[in-house]
Formats: structure tokens, sequence, C-alpha cells
């Protein structure tokens, strides 16, 4: 079987897509320093999948800690990189540890996969390379924008990296832009696992919803929307772990040329931040307690995906709805409860 690296596979996202990948018959090992994360959630990915998953406790921005792992792992046929750090605000607060992280950790792992001549490399994108733009429903050629935080800058600059080097290292690549990711495998054996405060939206509204948080802050509504809230692409976990392992398949069928293609990773539906919440109330039958408070800097107005693209080249459906997110993230939230009592 194909072997695939993942790095930040105990993250979120990684550790959702090691799940696909596994069902779709890959060999998986991660690399993940769980400065922001924790190996537990791999114990839930054996749960799923029957498989042992090893993670090399290792920070990307030490290269010869890296390249170690390929030396003892020589045959990757491919990598994931999803290691980085990825809060907006906290990258308006830390834009220097943002960059060192995000950029550092990128170079050395391609450092890595020129050296070893791995084949196929996924690079872990999002919309925030977009800005704020004019247009709402962006496509991949929409014209990137200042980015509105240090967090989508990185992003940018990764894009640049990779599109740029790709020949130099005789691999071939994907960019995957992920609008915002949200909801937990449907097993509830794993979902999101904040370090801390949530930054991200829905984390914020089950750990509210549960007891963890005093009361939820909804961070604007006087913006020029349809009910005065940010608006975003919610698009469930499960929905963009599938799109890696069919980026993975796109890339071995075009295994002798140095592609670089870019997907947006959306449902195409905007969903408004007090949608969201009146979703969650609905579906779970909770009443949320939150107030309304000032503006976050580096939020983009709004924001979601013309997924075209996506659908017609990677053959991906996203097919999970804005009640599955919110459903299977109020699961997760109190399995989470349930683990701790
Ligand atoms: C969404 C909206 C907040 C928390 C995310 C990821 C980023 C990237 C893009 C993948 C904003 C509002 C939030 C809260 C709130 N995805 N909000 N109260 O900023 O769109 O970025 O998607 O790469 O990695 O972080 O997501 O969930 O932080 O915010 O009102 O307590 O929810 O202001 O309008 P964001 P988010």
């Amino acid at each position: 079987m194909k072997l695939i690296l993942v790095t930040g596979g105990c993250g979120y996202i990684g550790s959702h897509t090691i799940v696909d990948l596994i069902e779709n018959g890959y060999d998986v090992i991660s690399i993940d320093n769980n400065s922001r994360s924790n190996e537990s959630i791999l114990l839930g990915v054996e749960k799923i999948t029957g498989k042992k998953v090893k993670n090399y406790k290792v920070d990307l921005c030490i290269y010869d800690d890296v390249y170690a792992v390929f030396q003892e792992n020589p045959t990757i046929q491919g990598i994931i990189h999803f290691a980085a750090y990825k809060a907006v605000g906290e990258s308006v607060d830390k834009p220097m540890m943002y960059l060192e992280n995000n950029i550092s950790s990128l170079i050395n792992i391609l450092k890595c996969a020129q050296e070893m001549k791995v084949p196929h490399f996924v690079f872990s994108s999002s919309c925030t390379v977009y800005g704020n733009p004019d247009v709402m429903q962006v496509t991949e050629s929409t014209p990137q924008k200042k980015a509105a935080s240090p967090y989508g800058l990185t992003k940018q600059i990764g894009e640049s990296i990779v599109e740029n080097i790709v020949d130099k290292c005789n691999t071939n690549a994907v960019l995957l832009r992920y609008f915002n990711p949200v909801g937990a495998h449907p097993s509830i054996a794993i979902g999101e696992l904040p370090i801390g405060k949530p930054q991200n939206l829905v984390p914020a509204i089950t750990q509210t919803a549960i007891g963890k948080l005093p009361q939820m802050i909804v961070f604007g509504a006087d913006y020029d929307t349809k009910d005065g809230s940010c608006i975003r692409d919610f698009i469930h976990v499960s929905d963009i772990a599938h799109a890696h392992t069919l980026a993975l398949q796109f890339l071995e069928l075009k295994k002798d040329e140095n592609t670089c293609e870019i997907f947006n990773l959306g449902t195409g539906d905007g969903y408004s931040v007090l949608e969201v919440i009146k979703a969650f109330e609905k579906e779970n039958n909770i009443k949320l307690n939150y107030i309304i408070g000032p503006k976050r800097d580096g939020d983009v107005i709004a924001i979601y995906a013309n997924n075209n693209k996506a659908k017609d080249l990677l053959k991906w459906i996203p097919s999970l709805t804005i009640k599955d997110m919110v459903k299977t993230a109020w699961l997760w939230e109190l399995s989470l409860q349930n683990q701790s009592q």
C-alpha cells in the first residue's frame, strides 16, 4: 500500500483525513509536535479504522529531525501538509510567530520532499488567501487581495512557494483552499480539540452550550450583510477530508506532470454567524447564551466558494449539511464531557 505522510496528523482536519486515507487503502504516518493538538485523537482514528497510526512528535521547524523521519520511511509516496498555526485572531496579535512557524515548517518539508523525491504534495491552504473579496462566491481565479490577517498572509506565501518549487522538487501538487471546516466524524470518535479558549465559531458555540464557557460573543452584528453578522462557507470536516484522498488520486493520475492545481473546498452556500447559532439551537434544541460584541480584527466580512472546479476535476461532492455540522459538533462536545467524567 502507498505510504502517505500527514503533517499535523493529530489535528482536526489532519485526523479526519487520516481516517479517509486509510478507508481508501493508504498507509499513513503522522508528524505532529502536539503544540496545538493531542495525540489521543489517534486512538479515535484507530477506533474507526482499526489501524494504529504512528505519530512522530517532531517540530517541523527543525530540519534534521524532519529529515530523520523521511530516512526512516524512504517509501513515502505523498505528503499532505496541514501543520500550521491557524487562528485568524491570534495571528493578528502574533504575526511573526505565525510567519516563522508556518513558513519555516513548509520549507523544511519541501526540502525533504525534494531530497527524497516524494512524487505528490498536497498543501493545506485557506480561503483567507482571497482577503475581503469584492464578489462573495470566489473562484480559484478570483484575484487575491491583501490578506486580512497574518494567517492569511502565511497561506498566500505558502501557495507561492509550492507553485514555484514543484518542478524543482520533481513533484506535483495540489493547493486546497478550505473555507470553514466544522463538525465531527459521524462516528463521534474524533472531532475538534481546541487547545485553550476556542478561537473558531463552532467550538465556541458548543463549549458555551455545554457550560465550559460562560457566554459566547458574536464579533460584530453591524456589517453590511443580510443580518449584520459575518458570512462564511461552513463545510463538514469529513467532506474536507475526503477531498484530500481525491486530490492524491488526482495527482497519481498525473504522476509525470509537474502540475500545481488549486481547488476551493466549500459548499458554495454562505451562512451568517447568527444563522449558524440559530441552526445549532434548532437542531439540538438548545438556547445559546450569547451577546453581540465588537468586531474582531482580521475578520473577512463575507466569503463563500464556487466549488465547481473541485467537483469537475476531483469528482468531489460535499454531502453533509449545516444540520449535520451543528449536530455532530454538539455530539462530539457531549462525548468529550462524558470522557472527562
Ligand atoms: C468565523 C466567524 C468570527 C468565534 C477559519 C479558520 C481558518 C480558515 C478560515 C482554514 C467570524 C465569528 C468566531 C466567536 C464569533 N480555515 N466568531 N465568535 O476566522 O473564518 O477562519 O476559516 O484554513 O483557519 O480559522 O473562522 O470560526 O474563527 O470565525 O462571532 O467566538 O465567526 O468573527 O466572523 P475564520 P472563525
